[in-house]
């Protein structure tokens, strides 16, 4: 029954109900709540068996301890998993981007070690989307992203209040962010919103958002604080006394506004609606909550002036002792004030311009007070859900009053909008309720993509085998002159790779491209590897979706000038350009003439005259590769080592020619075959590089013997039964 494990990623530090951002952040001030309580909700429910919550772990004196505990429970079923990525001080989101790739590989490090890989990865905000993504791609594993705020949305909105385009970029780095979140909306199966308007008005600024991939699922609220007032308890009178002190007939409805001080939240059309009804005075007070202040005059500038207005125009109307404004109070007497006001039959009021999501709503209808809220995307959603008020227009004064005059009017309709408000927060809003409909959608996502992957897995026949992070060695051949060369040789080989236990991953290290490789492979009948190392090591793909290695790309486009190598080779005698099919973004290559080449370090030495900094690989008398300082097929298989987690030992590779030189040297299991090139010959009598007497994939086979590769044992044979 409990058999599904959610991978939730979110990268800002998190400890349990506080956030380190909080306060500083707009952005993301919510998300460390919401990503908190999801993980806790989606453990609750019963076919849930496992939530892994992770973070970056950070380890600095300026923030509370917890951020550096590596694992922290949630309940019985879920937990915060902290991984160190990057340096151990606290970064700002904006600062994390340069150490995302490596989050990858933490992520996988971590998974390999769980023995089991998630169904479901589901990132928050940019920057965990940018990982997820890379993530689902490896893995081929579907993810879900919640975005809560978006790059594009926000740098409009910097850019209308007159900021510099480069000086928030230095600030924010909206273009890595940007370019993250087109492409995390490209590849993930599905989008979680709050809100209708969110999906439409902030995705709908995305090249590649498509609708049919997002759900709205309103976030939950925490209703435990807010409950209805129970009938035989008289008002809480702190909370009493901090209304009732304005008021010169308190016992009357009150209607309630609570919200901060700002222009958006236009509570001037509120008390003009309130001031221009006489009957609504007669019938209720007006109590508006709009922060705490000590002066006004010393809130920002925008706040001064909501406060100064709503002052003259609660003279102007003559309010005096028909409306409480309070000037402190506590966070904890909020929920108090929506059961006061449900105590004494009042309504609760947002007029506000625009209301993406409206949190004091629902806050309002779980404690049993019908609603009267602006017509807009938020409150339009939580009045169909519950039915407990109406919806106005907020520019119309007299509307605003005429909607406020009906919900108070009657009250056996009061009565039913208070119930229908409760209930409906339940159904609808509770952080349960949230995860039922997303466990919904979840479940008709795996099932799609489970037939998805069944079909894929189909196409190239390597079933039983696990998936990459799971399996425990692998065998990594050249293509030309050692795996292909000799059909029969080929055909003997293919067979025992077939017979190997299902943890043994198998790739190829090629100079060839991915598309030449896949088109020989083919042609020869080889099936499709797990890794394609291709071009000479400077590209890393897997899978049958071909998911290139981003992370590998990142590494090695350090100090790679391309076009200034190719014009400071120009002159070089016996150096002749391949052609533009071999030719790569990171590798240069040449065809030789050994008679007029000069050696292959004074090359070098004329690079570096020009600080130009390359890896240069000479094969077979005949070629020449030049790639980035940190590409070639060894350094690939290293950083697989590395990005995998398994020891170089647990590599063989096969090879029969110059540019397999690095790969068959060092910690892992090397095999030359017989028909090898005269430029590895060198390499005889090295330790770990067996050369075998058969020529071509017989000689893979023999060297596979050799060092009884590929053999269950029993640590192999209880891993596949695990
Ligand atoms: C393959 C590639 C070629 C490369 C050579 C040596 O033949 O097609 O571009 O130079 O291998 O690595
Ligand atoms: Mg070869």
């Amino acid at each position: 029954m409990r058999e599904l494990y959610v991978l939730m990623l979110s990268l800002h530090g998190l400890i349990r109900g506080k956030d380190l951002d909080l306060g500083r952040d707009a952005d993301t001030g919510g998300q460390i709540l919401y990503v908190v309580e999801l993980a806790r909700a989606l453990a609750r429910q019963r076919q849930v068996g496992k939530v892994d919550l992770l973070t970056r772990r950070i380890e600095d004196p300026a923030v509370p301890a917890d951020y550096a505990r590596s694992e922290e429970m949630l309940g019985d079923h879920a937990r915060i998993i902290r991984l160190r990525c990057g340096p151990r001080r606290y970064l700002r989101k904006e600062s994390l981007w340069p150490y995302l790739d490596q989050m990858v590989d933490r992520v996988l490090l971590f998974l390999r070690e769980q023995k089991r890989l998630p169904d479901v990865i589901h990132s928050h905000y940019a920057d965990a989307g940018y990982v997820g993504m890379q993530l689902s791609q490896l893995l081929g594993i579907p993810q879900i992203h919640t975005g809560h705020s978006l790059g594009r949305s926000k740098q409009q909105r910097l850019l209308a209040q007159g900021r510099k385009p480069q000086a928030l970029e230095r600030q924010f780095s909206f273009h890595r962010r940007i370019a993250a979140e087109e492409s995390i909306l490209q590849h993930a199966s599905l989008i979680i919103t709050s809100t209708p308007q969110e999906s439409t008005e902030q995705y709908g600024l995305y090249t590649n958002y498509q609708p049919e991939r997002a759900v709205v699922i309103s976030p939950g609220t925490d209703i435990s604080r807010f409950a209805p007032p129970s009938r035989h308890l008289s008002p809480e009178p702190e909370v009493a006394r901090l209304i009732d002190r304005f008021l010169m007939r308190p016992r009357k409805p009150l209607i309630l506004s609570i919200c901060r001080p700002e222009m958006r939240k236009n509570l001037g059309a509120l008390v003009a609606a309130f001031g221009c009804s006489p009957a609504l005075q007669e019938q209720a007070n007006l109590a508006i909550v709009a922060g705490n202040r000590d002066d006004i005059r010393k809130l920002d500038a925008a706040q001064t002036e909501v406060m100064t207005n709503l002052l003259l125009d609660i003279d102007l109307y003559d309010l005096w002792g028909k409306i409480a404004l309070p000037k402190q109070h506590k966070s904890s007497d909020v929920a108090g004030l929506y059961r006061l006001a449900a105590q004494r039959r009042g309504i609760f009021v947002n007029p506000a311009l625009t209301e993406p999501f409206g949190l004091t709503l629902i806050e309002a209808a779980a404690s049993g007070l019908p609603i009267v809220a602006t017509e807009d995307g938020g409150p339009r959603d939580i009045i169909a859900h519950c039915k407990n008020g109406v919806l106005v227009n907020p520019l119309d004064i007299k509307a605003i009053a005429g909607a406020m005059e009906h919900a108070l009017a009657e009250p056996r309709r009061w009565q039913r909008w208070a119930r229908n408000g409760i209930t409906g927060v339940r159904n609808h809003y509770t952080w349960d309720a949230h995860v039922k409909k997303y466990l919904h959608v979840l479940s008709r996502l795996l099932h799609h993509e489970r037939k998805q992957i069944r079909r894929d897995m189909a196409i190239y026949r390597r079933p039983q085998r696990n998936p990459l992070p799971l399996v425990s060695q692998m065998l990594v051949s050249d293509i030309d002159n050692t795996l292909l060369g000799d059909r029969a040789a080929l055909r003997r080989f293919l067979t025992a790779l077939r017979a190997t236990p299902p943890n043994l991953g198998f790739g190829i290290a090629t100079g060839r491209t991915l598309e030449s490789a896949l088109k020989i492979l083919k042609e020869w009948g080889v099936p499709l590897p797990d890794i394609l190392i291709t071009a000479v090591g400077s590209e890393i793909n897997y899978g049958s979706e071909l998911h290139p290695d981003i992370g590998w790309r990142n590494l090695i486009r350090y100090l790679w000038r391309r076009d200034a190598v190719e014009e400071a080779l120009r002159e070089v005698p016996g150096l002749i350009l391949q052609s533009p099919e071999n030719q790569r973004e990171f590798k240069l290559s040449y065809n030789v003439d050994p008679d007029v080449l000069p050696p292959i370090s004074k090359i070098r030495a004329l690079l570096r005259e020009q600080n130009l900094y390359a890896h240069l690989i000479y094969s077979r008398q005949a070629y020449l590769d030049i790639l980035p300082l940190r590409a070639s097929k060894g350094r690939a298989i290293r950083y697989l080592a590395y990005k995998w987690g398994l020891p170089l030992r647990a590599f063989l590779v096969a090879g029969d020619s110059g540019n397999d030189h690095e790969m068959l040297v060092g910690d892992t299991l090397g095999v030359v075959v017989a028909n090898h090139s005269p430029e590895l010959a060198s390499l005889r009598g090295n330790e770990q590089i067996y050369f075998a007497d058969a020529r071509y994939a017989d000689g893979i086979a023999e060297g596979m013997a050799h060092y009884a590769f590929g053999i269950p044992t029993l640590e192999t044979a209880n891993d596949a039964k695990a």
